[in-house]
């Protein structure tokens, strides 16, 4: 059974961007550097540092072009955006971000809500980004939401979810990342769902997204793991949310998830006791404390 998990896992730290959007708080840009800095010292090698959206609609992510200006970039490092548009993409251009990520639904009320078009408007209002990020030689990574449960339409049909994946692949997008954005997926249902997403796109360019709303992330990544599937989306103290998702909370702690996956033999190049300090020092800005059960384990 062992032999089918895979020896190597890419952590993709969402933390600075979907674990801070939701902030209510201002969050000082000094902070948000020191985190980065923190997750980067750590071994953390993917970092998604910001967001180009409308600072009307995120108005936590409007400094996301000073902070891509003033990041210390570290080598073999990838820090990434999430752009909307063009006028976002053009945005994150300037800033100089290495990569970005478009985001998409598999929830035609999920897409109204989060970005103001439906899922057919919003695949060609992608179409421009990533041409223009072929020719800037930008990868461009894709989000599907709503995989496992919508919070306005309930049940989300899997095909649904394969056809809006394979659509952002077929454009260029070089992995598609599946998101539970209100963590409501169980595992035999994640199962399910990967099952119909890989008939049509191959494991490899698969990602998994999991917010930890029902404590559901853990088990449902295991079930990804044993597909084969390698890419795994975490926040550093189980941080985030979606403002436009009623009753989203964190993602999956990327402390638990890296506890997890070094307890099964996995490598992930992270150090554990400098990421729980990295968790705890933002959770110290935050004022609370941290949602991962092992950072609160080792810190105790
Ligand atoms: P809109 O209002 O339809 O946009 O919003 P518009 O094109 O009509 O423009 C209206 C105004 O916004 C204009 O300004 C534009 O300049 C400005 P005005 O003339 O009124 O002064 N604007 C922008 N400003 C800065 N950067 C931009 C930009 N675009 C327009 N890029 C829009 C459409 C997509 C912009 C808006 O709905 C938006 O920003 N939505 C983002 C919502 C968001 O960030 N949600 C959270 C991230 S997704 C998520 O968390 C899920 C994920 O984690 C996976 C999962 O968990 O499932 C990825
Ligand atoms: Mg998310």
């Amino acid at each position: 059974m062992t032999s089918s998990y895979p020896t190597q896992v890419k952590i993709v730290e969402v933390g600075p961007r979907d674990g801070l959007q939701n902030e209510k708080q201002q969050i000082p840009l000094a902070n948000k550097l020191q985190l980065i800095d923190d997750l980067t010292r750590a071994g953390v090698k993917f970092i998604e540092a910001g967001s180009f959206v409308s600072p009307k609609w995120v108005p936590q992510m409007a400094d996301s072009s000073e902070l891509f200006n003033k990041l210390k970039r570290q080598s073999g490092m990838t820090y990434s955006a999430l752009t909307p548009n063009l006028q976002g993409y053009n945005n994150a251009k300037t800033a100089k971000v290495d990569e970005v990520a478009i985001f998409g639904a598999a929830s035609e009320t999920f897409s109204q809500k989060n970005i103001n078009c439906s899922i057919a408007e919003s695949l060609a209002r992608f179409v421009p980004i990533v041409e223009q990020a072929k020719q800037d030689k930008i990868p461009v990574r894709g989000y599907v939401s709503c995989v496992l449960g919508c919070p306005y339409e309930g049940d989300i049909a899997p095909q649904k979810v394969a056809e809006v994946s394979q659509q952002l692949l077929a454009m260029g997008c070089y992995e598609v990342s599946l998101g539970d954005t209100i963590g409501v997926g169980t595992p035999i249902k994640t199962q399910n769902m990967l099952d119909v997403v890989q008939q049509v796109i191959p494991k490899d360019k698969i990602a998994v997204h999991f917010h930890d709303t029902y404590g559901q992330a853990l088990a449902n990544i295991l079930i990804a793991l044993q597909q084969g599937i390698s890419t795994i989306d975490s926040a550093v103290a189980g941080l985030g949310g979606c403002p436009y998702a009623k009753g989203a909370s964190g993602n999956v702690a990327t402390e638990d998830v890296v506890f997890m996956l070094n307890g099964m033999g996995i490598n992930t190049g992270i150090n554990i006791d400098k990421l729980v300090k990295a968790g705890n020092k933002i959770m110290q800005t935050l004022g609370r404390k941290s949602t991962s059960k092992v950072a609160n384990a080792l810190l105790a």
